[in-house]
């Protein structure tokens, strides 16, 4: 057990958001925090890292998020100065809120800088979906990962292989707890509201009439650097796209970083296909509603590995490594690199009926937000004496 905390001020909880797929982790645990015991009190920081409508008010929306009470509005940057500025904007919060913890999610750049801040300042850190390892540090998420949970006080993780990750950095073992998955709880409790796929196709361009019952089609994310960055790994990229739509119709949501690459580059004719539907950044539950529908799901995303699995539905994922091997060992993830004709093969073999089924992981049971907060209550918040008795 950590020790009791003598750090900790008397002040809220601070949740920090910052990117997309910080929203859907910490949805579940602010309805957590207001469960228990009759309310823990906490405030909810948004770093502005995102800040376009699709990539942040959207997902407020669809999640059911209460409004920020405080939004530090960084923006885009450089990976310097955008960490560099949550942490000059974060700095005087603390100061002023004497929280009582700092709870922080995933692997984007605010993830670590409000970490960095907190510790510095005495702050009791808690590191959600910790010990996940790619091993490949040219993944700006990897150094973001490695240097949170070295730093953190307490480290929930989603899958049991993140323990022994944390041990081999020479992370004691009390310092990490396996809680579960946050991202399948807002999964789960989504699930009834998602919108239907046949909708979102149509708006998209596609009719669903004319692609069977239920409409058999793709879904495709893709935004990592190492994939849309350079013109000579993209460009491979849209040409598969391109072949795959000749099979299968395929709805791309693109994130921004994308969609001005493929301008940049002049690209865009690869993906002008009848078969192609060019999509802006989705809403949760369009995303959720596109998903479940899905014949295959095409992404390099971390997130998504993890919500096809949830949902059963094959996914390839465009990359060399995961963070996140259950999906593989466990779920319906295939990693497929970047080499086009191996991809068309592993599709090819899910059109022809193949594909894993996979399971659902241990604890990816919409409950793990509240074993967080129960966890967090006794650690952190008014509930030393009970944990000290
Ligand atoms: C960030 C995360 C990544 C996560 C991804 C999900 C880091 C290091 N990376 O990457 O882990 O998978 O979010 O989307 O934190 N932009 C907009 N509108 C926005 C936000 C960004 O147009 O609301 C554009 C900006 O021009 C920016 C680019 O997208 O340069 C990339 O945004 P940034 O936040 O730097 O990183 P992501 O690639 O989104």
């Amino acid at each position: 057990m950590i020790a009791a905390d003598t750090r900790a001020g008397s002040g809220p909880v601070i949740c920090i958001v910052g990117a997309r797929p910080n929203f859907m982790k910490m949805a579940p645990i602010l309805r957590a925090l207001k469960a228990q015991g009759g309310g823990l009190p906490h405030v909810l920081v948004h770093t502005g890292q995102h800040y376009d409508a699709d990539m942040s008010d959207k997902l407020f929306t669809d999640l059911r998020l209460p409004k920020p009470d405080i939004n530090l509005e960084v923006g885009s940057g450089t990976h310097a100065v955008q960490t560099a500025e949550v942490m000059r904007r974060f700095e005087p919060i603390v100061d002023d809120l004497a929280p009582s913890c700092v709870v922080v999610v995933g692997d984007v750049n605010s993830t670590l800088a409000c970490t960095l801040v907190a510790v510095k300042k005495g702050v009791p850190v808690a590191h959600v979906e910790a010990g996940l390892r790619s091993f490949d540090r040219a993944m700006p998420e990897e150094v973001n990962r490695v240097l949170t949970d070295q730093i953190a006080d307490v480290l929930y993780t989603t899958e049991r292989t993140a323990l022994d990750n944390l041990k081999r950095e020479g992370i004691a073992a009390e310092r990490v707890v396996f809680v579960g998955n946050v991202m399948i709880d807002s999964l789960l409790a989504n699930r009834a509201l998602a919108v239907d796929p046949r909708e979102t196709l149509r708006r998209a361009g596609l009719d669903p009439a004319r692609l069977g019952e239920p409409p058999r089609y793709g879904v495709v994310t893709l935004h990592r650097p190492s994939n849309v960055d350079h013109r000579e790994v993209l460009e491979p990229l849209l040409a598969l796209l391109r072949d795959v739509s000749a099979r299968l119709p395929l709805v791309i949501a693109l994130h921004p970083r994308t969609r001005a690459n493929i301008e940049r580059f002049g690209l865009g004719p690869l993906v002008a296909q009848p078969g192609i539907a060019l999509l802006p950044p989705q809403g949760y539950l369009e995303m959720l509603g596109l998903m479940s529908g899905a014949t295959l799901v095409l992404t390099d995303s971390g997130g998504i590995q993890e919500e096809t699995t949830a949902l059963g539905v094959p996914c390839l994922t465009a990359r060399e490594n995961t963070e996140r091997p259950i999906t593989i060992a466990q779920g319906t993830n295939t990693l497929v690199g970047r080499d086009p004709a191996a991809i068309l093969r592993a599709v090819d073999e899910i059109l022809a009926g193949g594909g894993k089924r996979g399971r659902v992981p241990e604890f990816w049971d919409g409950h793990a937000a509240e074993r967080i907060v129960a966890d967090l209550a006794r650690r952190f918040i008014g509930r030393r004496e009970a944990v000290e008795a």
